[in-house]
């Protein structure tokens, strides 16, 4: 019987991007079937997170569960990858002695003989090196999941903020070459994926090296993209505002399959604060991106990251940063206390500030953003929507759910052949998480 491999993925989208490339590799190497059970698994893989210390720790609560299934079944091989595996290194080991492999977000392509080195019976084994140009080389073919899929076209930071741990787990900016991107791309469309997500931690700093030793910027990138049949829907994340260049902002003009939604990180709205997380931007010139961007698509929904409680930031600096999500009226957004990570610049910065404050400062900006949001979403109703319809809803399965242009949700009945089309629906209804809408027809393809 071929064995089977669970994996739990915290973190971002780039950690579920590598995850599926894992169970990926392990099926076209050892014939692995993904479990959706960790009781049903012969290895047992956590995909992490330590882009706040929260992230972190659930590592090892989930791994104190696994310890138990390790006792009563010896030959289960337990793996830890992502950015903590690639943070602790050897150190897992020491918390964690049932651990059998450690593997950083770039050696997970190595996967399938680290699995067959541990299976053999030799001791741990820990890779958690940076050989970039290998990990792509080495991914099979990719697997459609539904209608949407990520593609990653960057890896790594290489913007040093001072509060980030990025650019020390997942290395520096690395852009893979045009071809493999476009190559992967084609692969999708052909097995139905409708809409593509093309991924990086600062994906706007995409520079692919293209066969003729040009290289390729993300605008350029899009028009490649939006070319290839199939394809009838782009977006990209997470962009940066100081690669957030004009010729990006022009692509808007040009191709109607990019959506009318970004999510631009801003962190804070005091320049003061911006300074000491070394942004390398100033408030005023991320409103002038963001109205550059309105001219252009006066409707477009933007979405960003905050992070309250920085080290030194004052009431003042808290204020600006409210007054600053007025003025740009932001769609969603996420926000975080910030959370010193070891290493980092910042965490050597005296922070006076309480928790209490800091719990009282996001709980402020939470609501003002899910006011905004709420709005937005009340907004929509009585509008028509060119929704992409992803899979059955969750919450009942006699419907369907699909996705705006904005990113919503939009629940609501249909037969299940609508699935991976762009339909028409009208919204009825707004709710916390979700909007309902109404059928009314299927849209011609655009391509
Ligand atoms: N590339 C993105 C950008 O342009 O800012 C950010 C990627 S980062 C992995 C995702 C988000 O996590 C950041 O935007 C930030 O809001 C949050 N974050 C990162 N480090 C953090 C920390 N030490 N404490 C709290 N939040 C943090
Ligand atoms: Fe982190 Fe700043 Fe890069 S938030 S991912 S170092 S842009």
């Amino acid at each position: 019987m071929s064995k089977r491999v669970f994996i739990k993925t915290f973190g971002c989208q780039m950690n579920e991007y590598d995850s599926q490339k894992m169970a990926d590799l392990l099926h076209s190497v050892h014939g692995m079937q993904t479990v959706e059970r960790p009781e049903e698994a012969d290895l047992l893989l956590m995909n992490t997170c330590s882009v706040r210390e929260k992230a972190s720790e659930k590592l090892f609560s989930e791994l104190g569960r696994w310890r138990e299934l390790k006792e009563a079944r010896p030959e289960v091989v337990i793996g830890v990858g992502g950015c903590v595996a690639s943070q602790e290194g050897t150190a897992i080991f020491e918390r964690a002695p049932y651990v059998d492999l450690v593997f950083g977000p770039q050696t997970l392509h190595r996967l399938p003989e680290l699995f067959t080195a541990v299976a053999a019976g030799r001791k741990k084994l820990i890779d958690v090196s940076f050989p970039e140009i290998e990990k792509f080389d080495r991914l099979p073919e990719p697997r459609a999941d539904g209608p949407t899929a990520y593609v990653s076209i960057m890896e790594g930071c290489s913007k040093y903020c001072t509060f980030c741990v990025v650019p020390y787990t997942r290395g520096e900016e690395f852009s893979r070459p045009f071809d493999d991107v476009i190559a992967e791309i084609h692969a999708l469309a052909s097995q139905g994926v409708r809409e593509v997500t093309l991924l990086g931690q600062n994906v706007n700093a995409y520079r692919g090296p293209m066969s003729d030793g040009r290289l390729i910027d993300l605008p350029a990138l899009i028009r490649f993209v939006a070319a290839i049949k199939g394809i009838e829907r782009i977006r990209y994340t997470t962009s940066h505002p100081i690669e957030f260049s004009q010729r990006l902002i022009d692509v808007y003009a040009l191709e109607p399959k990019l959506v009318s939604h970004v999510h631009l990180p801003v962190q804070s709205g005091s320049d003061r604060i911006l300074a000491l997380m070394k942004r390398g931007h100033t408030t005023l010139e991320y409103l002038s991106k963001i109205r550059a961007l309105r001219k252009i698509r006066p409707d477009i929904s933007i979405s960003s990251d905050f992070i309250v409680g920085f080290p030194g930031e004052t009431q003042t600096d808290f204020d600006a940063t409210m007054n600053l999500i007025d003025q740009v009226d932001f769609d969603y957004s996420f926000s975080f206390i910030y959370s010193p990570r070891p290493g980092t610049p910042a965490s050597g910065l005296s922070d006076t500030l309480t928790l209490l404050e800091k719990k009282h400062r996001l709980a402020i900006l939470q609501r003002r953003i899910e006011e905004l949001g709420r709005e937005k979403s009340h907004g929509m109703i009585g509008s028509r929507q060119r929704v992409l319809v992803t899979r059955p809803s969750r919450k009942n399965q006699e419907e369907l759910a699909a996705r705006t242009d904005n990113n919503r949700i939009v629940n609501f009945a249909g037969p299940a052949d609508l699935i991976g089309q762009f339909i028409e629906v009208e919204i009825v209804e707004a709710h916390a998480n979700s909007l309902r809408g109404r059928f009314l027809n299927s849209v011609k393809k655009a391509s």
